[in-house]
């Protein structure tokens, strides 16, 4: 099995380019399926979930090509509208292809997505949301079959503010005869990245960053490129990395505006953050002060994705923090993994609270979905001592090249291939 072996206890300082997110590229190279045509994705990054949206189109009968960060893909000679199962087990995203398929062939075969356990995460918003353009969903033997001679405008009220769910309305809607309407919509930065994407296809898409979209359907689509937007939560990755560990950091092609709640909280707890054009700065040096209460929230609120990061950085921080998860019913599963490095953390549902502590322990210790194993890593560096971090496939999904980056800080890190559990 993978490891990373971490020698920790040091200071961050350096320099590091953030990629494009994959939360952004995700809906847009679903978006290239809904009409036939070449598209252009420039800083796309380079991991896994982004090779296996790039399968699935091709599996459809399309082709995507890689040169360094930019995507060409060619979506004229995709006929297939059934997403396998076996690939929409594995990311949540692959969800992200039924509103295209719906809106080029009038019909579409899934199979529920796979994705970080985080709880339930069903996707009953996502067919609730097509079902009133006119689609007919029937679950059978575990596909779920769409079908709709044509999708017809409507208004959508969401019941939660679901990213996925808005990003699947508004691709079926691009497709849609009439206007539909999006009210409650989820309003992450990521989804104004698609919008963007398909308006410039053709698509008429109005109130961008509101919670309520309005896409005037019937518009001809055709090919476009654009630039897939900073990675908010690989920027908060890093920063809560030197934060807890100490440094001095610079952070380039980022944007500290899409993580306003991060920035205020690190600058609560002592931290000097200072963002200057697209480059942001921070420094931190001597203990950091606890951070009171922390509530996850639909954006513009504290981010649930950076919950087990900032958790991380304050393990050593002076007082207790509170954690309030509103989101995901289950995503505490980094706590565990962090009292192995001797962090003090209590749970009580949705509830956690950090007690900080003098000095954390090298340990061994694996996370069961992306941003914990990436909180993981972070008090690993800040434990004295060679930790070991296993299971870091699911670094390799969310994370371009994570170990680079922190190497380029001056880190003690590197992979451990054939790492096995130690003997019990
Ligand atoms: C997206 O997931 C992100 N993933 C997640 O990032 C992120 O944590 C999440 O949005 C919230 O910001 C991608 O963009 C690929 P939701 P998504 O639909 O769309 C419930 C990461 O680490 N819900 O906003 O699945 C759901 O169970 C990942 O990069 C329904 O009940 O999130 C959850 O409790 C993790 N029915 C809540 O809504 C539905 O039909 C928020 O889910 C859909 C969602």
């Amino acid at each position: 099995m993978e490891a990373l072996v971490i020698g920790g206890g040091n200071p961050l300082c350096g320099t590091v380019e953030i990629n494009g997110a994959k939360n952004a590229a995700l809906p847009l190279l679903a978006a290239t399926v809904l009409h036939g045509g070449t598209y252009i994705l420039h800083n796309c990054p380079d991991i896994t979930d982004v090779a296996l949206a790039a399968e699935i189109i091709e599996v459809l009968g399309g082709r995507v090509h890689r040169t360094g960060k930019t995507l060409t893909v060619d979506t004229q000679s995709v006929t297939a509208w059934r997403v396998p199962a076996e690939l929409m087990a594995r990311m949540r995203a692959s969800v992200l292809f039924l509103g295209p398929l719906l809106g080029r062939f009038g019909r579409a075969v899934l199979t529920m997505p796979g994705g970080c356990p985080l709880g339930k995460r069903p996707i009953d918003l996502h067919l609730d949301a097509v079902a009133q353009m006119g689609a007919a969903v029937t679950l059978q033997e575990g596909e779920i079959r769409c079908e709709a001679s044509k999708l017809h405008g409507c208004t959508i009220d969401l019941l939660f503010p679901s990213v996925g769910a808005t990003e699947n309305a508004l691709l079926a809607a691009a497709a849609c005869r009439g206007t539909v309407i999006i009210r409650n919509a989820a309003r992450e930065p990521e989804i104004a990245c698609l919008a963007e994407f398909l308006r410039a296809m053709g698509a008429e898409i109005s109130g961008v960053g509101t919670e309520t979209l309005t896409v005037a359907g019937g518009r001809p689509l055709g090919d476009a490129a654009c630039t897939v937007l900073p990675d908010r939560i690989e920027t908060a990755t890093y920063l809560c990395a030197a934060a807890g560990c100490g440094g001095d950091i610079t952070l380039l092609h980022t944007d500290g505006g899409l993580l306003l709640p991060v920035l205020e909280t690190l600058s609560d707890a002592g931290c000097r953050v200072e963002q200057t054009g697209d480059c942001l700065k921070l420094r931190s040096d001597g203990p950091l002060r606890a951070a009171g209460t922390i509530q996850t929230a639909p954006y513009p609120g504290f981010p649930t994705d950076a919950q087990a990061l900032v958790m991380a950085a304050l393990l050593r921080a002076d007082g207790c923090t509170r954690f309030s998860e509103t989101i995901f019913e289950r995503r505490f599963s980094h706590v565990a993994q962090l009292r192995r490095f001797g962090a003090e953390i209590e749970t009580a549902g949705p509830t956690a609270l950090v007690r900080g502590v003098r000095q954390l322990h090298a340990a061994e210790a694996g996370g069961s979905d992306l941003r914990a194993s990436a909180a993981i890593v972070i008090a690993a560096l800040q434990a004295p001592g060679e930790s070991r971090v296993y299971g870091i496939n699911h670094l390799h999904r969310g994370y371009d090249n994570l170990e680079g980056g922190l190497r380029k800080l001056g880190a003690e890190i590197g992979q451990e291939n054939d790492w096995k559990f130690p003997a019990s």
